[in-house]
């Protein structure tokens, strides 16, 4: 390379960079954020559940979903707690033993009373 071709492409280099540098100056300016904080109270939700079987309710239940999502259904006869609670074993995978369901669903029921009219 003789002299001339090294000067060359020393100034198409600092062509380069002179533009790239224009052209960043030049990127409009991000738009200025105003954060703000917002408070809110969330509801206070039963996660556990207490009272009579609710250990057996806590071991099988609580993987998936809180207590208040349980307790918020509505009272349905015993069958229907057996079939919900095979539904949860089932369908949904719950690790519930076989020989649990049964019991399970009587505390339901317990716990809801009968449906109400
Ligand atoms: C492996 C996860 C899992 C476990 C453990 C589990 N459930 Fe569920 N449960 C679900 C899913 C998923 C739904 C459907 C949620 C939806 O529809 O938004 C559900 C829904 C329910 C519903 C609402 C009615 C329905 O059929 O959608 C009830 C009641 C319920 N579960 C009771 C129980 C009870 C009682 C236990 C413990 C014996 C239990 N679940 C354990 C996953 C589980």
């Amino acid at each position: 390379m003789n002299r001339h071709g090294i000067f060359s492409a020393g100034c198409t280099l600092l062509l380069a960079f002179g533009l790239a540098s224009t052209a960043a100056a030049g990127a409009a300016t991000p738009p200025k954020i105003h954060w703000k904080s917002e408070h809110i109270t969330l509801p206070t939700s039963d996660l556990t559940f207490s009272g009579p079987g609710g250990q057996v309710l806590n071991t099988y239940c609580l993987m998936c979903h809180s207590a208040d999502f349980v307790n918020e259904q509505p009272a349905v006869p015993l069958a229907t707690w057996k079939i919900e609670v095979s539904k949860m074993e089932k369908a949904f995978g719950a690790p519930i033993p076989a020989n649990q369901i049964d019991h399970i669903a009587e505390v339901l029921y317990q716990r809801f009373g009968p449906p109400k009219p």
